[in-house]
């Protein structure tokens, strides 16, 4: 179910495109969902924002069903009926409930089937119920069952069944049968005029039918996201339990309350992470590596051995095994930095490939560029890739040499083992081996200095 607008939390966005570990909420439901049933096998019941919500999820390969107007969970399901033809079971997530691990969904159909169940309900004990539908559990002799009476939203929940600490996770497995046939008895006589799922319960016990309770294991993860703040503990819970995965496959990392880690991140064994740092998006760094404080590093792969200094931020690029990055280096997106390549102080690369062992250290610039190996770039090169409507390429091949301050006009070619000298703006190609000189020829004009200070002495007036 994902067709909701998510009103508590104030947003333009639907509320299952909102993300927690970097991922929209509901591609964390649809991702656990994949690993218990056939992609082809989900339908993701779409609504407020369809188009947006179905575009976010599209590479999943799950099918849609829309819910046009929003009048509640169980009218949601109501609009399944055909979808769901021919299917005997169902297993109903809420895509608001990103934390669901495939292993219980697959123990809730487990569960539903042994018990031939109409309706088996994953609840948690969470340590504060408040918001969350109760469960009424049937009693027997005075004991309480696995079987439930009724679930009673929180706006509808008489005093004593608010101090009920079990509630419904909003995940269930339903015979389709016995579900449809009474689905269409559900009304909206209640606080949110609305059709409630759960109201389905009672319907089914009315008739005898089986509706069982099942209780997580862990609490945390049926816990719904309906605020902000409810996004941002969830978020937490998410990034701590990542980093805590990384740390059991050999990662150290320093202060993992700090760090931001997104789901998908792969990081190798023995690499040490700083506190401060981001890993975001698809992002794979090898092993042996090392991340320090402030680096933000995005859909990015990083090889063995990298030494990641302070404050650099890096997307979508490439670094090979035993490179040094920054600190303070932004590699844009398509720089790809050789095997023990040096990209150092406030140097920006885009678009731009540094062969092996080739050096940038500081404060230049380098955009569309194809550069060897063994290039020393001096500090203050800047490529000029850009004449006011179109991008040029830079070739700068093995070996040469770039004076400081110097300035390549693209498009442009240096030649292999050739040397630029400082403060060159270099607007034609220069041949290999060659030296080639783009600036003024300095001229010294001996004594003016001293001359000059003493005309300015004499005509200074006299001190009192
Ligand atoms: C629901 C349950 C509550 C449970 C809680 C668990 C009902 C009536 N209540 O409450 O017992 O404790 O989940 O998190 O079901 N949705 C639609 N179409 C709609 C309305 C909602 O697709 O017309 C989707 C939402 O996008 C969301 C999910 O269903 O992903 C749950 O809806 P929400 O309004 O958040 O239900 P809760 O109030 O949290
Ligand atoms: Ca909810």
């Amino acid at each position: 179910m994902a067709a909701g607008k998510g009103t508590r939390l104030k947003s333009k966005h639907p509320k299952v495109l909102h993300a927690i570990g970097g991922k929209p909420l509901l591609a964390h439901v649809i991702r656990a969902a994949s690993k218990v049933v056939p992609a082809g096998d989900i339908f993701s019941i779409i609504g407020h924002e369809a188009d947006k919500v179905r575009e976010a999820v599209a590479s999943y390969g799950t099918k849609f069903v829309e819910q046009k107007e929003q009048r509640g969970t169980g009218h949601a399901i109501m609009q399944c009926r055909d979808a769901l033809r021919g299917y005997d079971h169902v297993l109903v997530l809420s895509g608001d409930v990103p934390l669901i691990r495939v292993e219980t969904i697959a123990r809730v159909r487990d569960f539903h089937l042994a018990q031939n169940a109409a309706m088996t309900i994953l609840t948690a004990l969470p340590p504060d119920p408040f918001g969350y539908g109760r469960i009424i559990r049937k009693k027997k002799g005075g004991k309480t069952t696995d079987e439930v009476a009724a679930i009673v939203e929180q706006k509808s929940a008489s005093p004593a069944q608010q101090k009920i600490r079990e509630i419904n996770s909003g995940i269930y497995a339903f015979s389709v049968p016995e579900l449809f046939s009474r689905i269409d008895k559900l009304s909206t006589n209640n606080a949110h005029h609305e059709f409630y799922l759960t109201d389905v319960a009672e319907l089914l016990t009315a008739d005898k039918k089986k509706v069982v309770a099942l209780p997580a294991t862990d609490s945390n993860e049926v816990l719904g996201v309906n605020t902000r703040f409810e996004l941002a503990s969830l978020d937490a819970l998410l990034r701590n339990e990542k980093a805590r995965e990384l740390m059991a496959a050999g990662v150290t990392v320093f202060r993992p309350e700090t760090c931001v880690f997104d789901a998908d991140v792969q990081v190798g064994p023995d690499t040490v992470i700083e506190p401060f740092v981001q890993l975001l998006g698809s992002t794979t760094i090898g092993g042996d590596c090392i991340v320090r404080s402030y680096s933000v590093v995005k859909d990015s792969r990083i090889g063995d051995a990298v030494t990641i200094r302070n404050g650099s931020i890096i997307d979508d690029s490439a670094v090979d095994n035993g490179a040094i990055i920054g600190p303070y280096s932004h590699l844009r997106p398509a720089s790809q930095i050789g095997e023990n390549a040096h990209v150092g102080n406030f140097v920006e690369t885009k678009k731009t490939r540094l062969g092996r062992g080739s050096k940038a250290n500081h404060l230049t610039y380098l955009g569309d560029a194809e550069i060897g190996e063994g290039v020393n770039i001096g500090a203050g090169t800047i490529t000029c890739n850009y004449d006011g409507v179109n991008k040029h390429k830079t070739t700068i091949d093995d070996g040469s040499f770039i004076g400081s301050d110097s300035t390549l006009v693209a498009p442009v070619k240096i030649g292999r083992g050739a040397y630029v000298g400082a403060a060159s703006c270099i607007t034609e190609d220069v041949p290999e081996d060659s030296l080639a000189l783009g600036r003024g020829r300095q001229i010294n004009k001996e004594g003016w200095a001293k001359s000059k200070r003493e005309e300015l002495k004499s005509k200074a007036a006299p001190k009192k």
